[in-house]
């Protein structure tokens, strides 16, 4: 097999019309008083006491924040499977396929993870997913990130999968879903998450591309909760894709989507009136626009945040400046995750600690962003119930 055009030529899949410069490059968020304006202090303020008498964050002492992060039920819903493919899984992959990679060593491959934004890191995501090539090494991806996932009492996840990353490098449909269900099916066996299946599409191909992935699909139409759309966002708006959303729709998928990443508040209306989605997946840009967050709170439309992946890709320059706090501030049901931790610098667990440092969220703040994981999963309300149940517990 030839060798994987990995990083090092700076070659890419894509034709440099594909790649769109940076033109907007996000603020950390308005200045406080447009907030103030539309949810002012007072009504803060009354979300707090309307928690409870006592708030849990004057019961829970901020050393005991890190066992509280612990021990929470978590629910992943913001997730690439093939970002969680780890540079020892490379390598081991690599070998066993007999792929050559350009780097020599586990440490050679970490170094190259230094991004300047989205695309920096999807030339060298889509390069490294060459590496899986049998139904074996999807099981082994899935299964290596569900005993991660069980390790930080995630109990529930919902992960994106993107077909065409595979299928347009010749490997079938069932490669790719057998391996990925099969370690699905056994981590609810074995270590009690549950879990939905999310397709992606890739919204830098066609929307034809997409539609004829859509049909693909159909054949493994009962292992498929819903569909959503992923890789580069700026150039590519929601809007591309109505006709596949809206075929989508009528064969039974529930729809998500990435916008307000990169791409700016207008993409994230796109997704919510265009293709009727269900959450947003980042949604981060849209503290910029008044009326699309009163849209998200009044809807409680959940944004599925990933606060390392956005330092990562430069979305903020610091955790300190990340917008997770004003949004739940603001109202939003907002959730955090991982999206592709094996190039981000952690999992979910970490996520939570790291955004609980950097903002000095409360214990009130990390229960809502719990709660909120399980109220805007695809569970059932029975199930969202007996979770939320066990967040309650795990307060006192
Ligand atoms: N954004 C868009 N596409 C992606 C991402 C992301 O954060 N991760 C994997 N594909
Ligand atoms: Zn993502």
């Amino acid at each position: 097999m030839s060798p994987v055009p990995w990083i090092f030529s700076g070659s890419s899949r894509f034709a440099s019309s594909d790649r769109e410069t940076k033109t907007h490059p996000l603020l950390p968020g308005p200045p406080t008083s447009s907030l103030t304006d539309r949810f002012g202090q007072t009504q803060i303020e009354k979300k707090i006491y309307e928690r409870g008498s006592t708030p849990a964050f004057a019961r829970i002492g901020s050393m005991n924040l890190t066992g509280l992060i612990a021990r929470i039920p978590k629910a992943e819903l913001h997730l690439h499977i093939e970002g969680t493919l780890e540079p020892e899984m490379m390598m081991q992959l690599a070998r066993r396929n007999g792929i050559e990679l350009a780097y020599a060593s586990v440490e050679d491959i970490r170094r190259a993870y230094d991004f300047t934004d989205l695309q920096s890191f999807l030339d060298i995501y889509y390069a490294g997913a060459q590496v899986l090539i049998r139904e074996q090494d999807f099981y082994d991806l899935t299964w290596a990130y569900l005993e991660r996932a069980a390790s930080d009492n995630v109990r529930h996840v919902e992960i994106f999968f993107d077909p065409q990353t595979h299928t347009d490098r010749g490997i079938s449909f069932s490669t790719v879903i057998d391996g990925i269900c099969g370690a699905l099916q056994d981590g609810e066996t074995r270590l009690g998450i549950t879990y939905r299946l999310i397709m992606c599409f890739l919204r830098h191909l066609s929307a034809d591309a997409a539609m004829q992935t859509l049909e693909d699909s159909l054949s493994y139409r009962d292992r498929i909760h819903a569909v959503g759309l992923d890789s580069s966002e700026l150039g590519h708006p929601p809007s591309k894709f109505v006709q596949v959303f809206d075929r989508a729709r009528s064969e039974g998928y529930l729809t998500v989507a990435h916008a307000g990443e990169e791409g700016p508040p207008d993409y994230i209306w796109q997704a919510l009136d265009a293709l009727k989605v269900e959450r947003i997946d980042h949604g981060v840009r849209c503290l910029e626009d008044p009326a699309l967050v009163q849209r998200l709170v009044d809807k409680q439309t959940p944004l599925t945040v990933c606060p390392l992946s956005n330092v990562k890709l430069r979305v903020f320059d610091t955790l300190e400046d990340h917008n997770l706090k004003r949004l739940l501030d603001a109202g939003i049901c907002a959730t955090v995750n991982s999206d592709d931790p094996a190039y981000f610098g952690g999992y979910i667990g970490e996520n939570f600690l790291r955004v609980q440092q950097a903002l000095d969220l409360n214990a009130d703040d990390i229960l809502s962003l719990a709660r909120n994981a399980f109220a805007a999963s695809f569970l059932s309300g029975r199930d969202k119930r007996r979770y939320t149940a066990e967040i309650d517990q795990a307060a006192h």
